[in-house]
């Protein structure tokens, strides 16, 4: 089943355009990248989806519409974003973040099963579970920000640049952490990455985003031979 189906999606700043007539889907249970440069688009396309910002054409969500849904109600229908620079409460606790990220589930019993599934998953974070947020580590922190989205349940996960300032085996540490997330638990991800080659190797596809237009997309496998895309969108020498 078709999970997100994106036809001819654009977004505004005021007067500035900043997406054009996007178009793209994601499958149920598939891992998706979104791939591009600096201010292509990105993040704008990741805040229609959530809703934190109005767009043109359409977005259907389980084949149903999101134009006129809120975004803490897209939260409620199983849609997460993991911001850019991660937003974890810095003043908390990891144990409290986790808890902040479960607002909208009301059993207790609940709550309690899925840290004790998520500290399974990120063992670094159930030993630092009393420690502030803000004094983690980069990586421990976007452990953190992603665990604390699985906190919500979602079934569509969108992550932006967890790489961002962060070491390429850690990196690659959280983009098998998403593999996992997707083999074992059927989660659906959508990961924006300029991370092109390793991202290339954990995701099933991915599409390129240029000046706010799609540009390319594809079976990961396809394109991480596709020399041409990659030296002309993504700046890979
Ligand atoms: N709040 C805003 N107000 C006005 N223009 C914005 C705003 N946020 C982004 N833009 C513009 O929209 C375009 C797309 O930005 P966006 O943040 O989506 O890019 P990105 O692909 O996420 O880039 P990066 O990899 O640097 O995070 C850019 O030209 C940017 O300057
Ligand atoms: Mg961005």
């Amino acid at each position: 089943m078709t999970l997100l189906d994106i036809k001819d999606l654009s977004a505004f700043y005021g007067k500035t355009q900043a997406l054009f007539d996007c178009s793209f889907a994601v499958e149920e249970g598939e891992f998706v990248a979104l791939l591009g440069s600096n201010g292509a688009g990105k993040t704008t396309l990741l805040r229609a989806i959530s809703g934190l910002l109005p767009f043109k054409g359409s977005i259907f969500y389980a084949g149903r519409s999101l134009e006129w849904i809120a975004a803490q109600k897209r939260l409620g229908l199983g849609i997460a974003q993991i911001p850019q620079g991660r937003g974890t409460f810095s003043e908390f606790t990891v144990d409290e973040n986790l808890q902040l990220g479960a607002t909208i589930i009301s059993s207790r019993s609940q709550i309690r099963q899925d840290k004790e599934r998520w500290y399974e998953t990120f063992p670094r974070l159930r030993e630092r579970r009393d420690q502030l947020a803000g004094n983690l580590s980069g990586g421990e922190q976007q452990m953190l920000a992603v665990a604390r989205a699985l906190m919500s349940r979602p079934k569509l996960l969108m992550c932006d640049e967890p790489s961002l300032g962060l070491a390429p085996s850690i990196t690659q540490e959280i983009l098998a952490i998403f593999k996992t997330l997707h083999r074992d638990h059927g989660m659906t991800l959508l990961v924006v990455e300029q991370n092109v080659d390793i991202t290339l190797q954990y995701a099933d596809k991915a599409f390129v985003i240029e000046a706010g237009q799609i540009v390319a997309g594809g079976a990961a496998s396809d394109l991480i031979n596709n020399e041409d895309i990659k030296k002309s969108y993504l700046g890979v020498a």
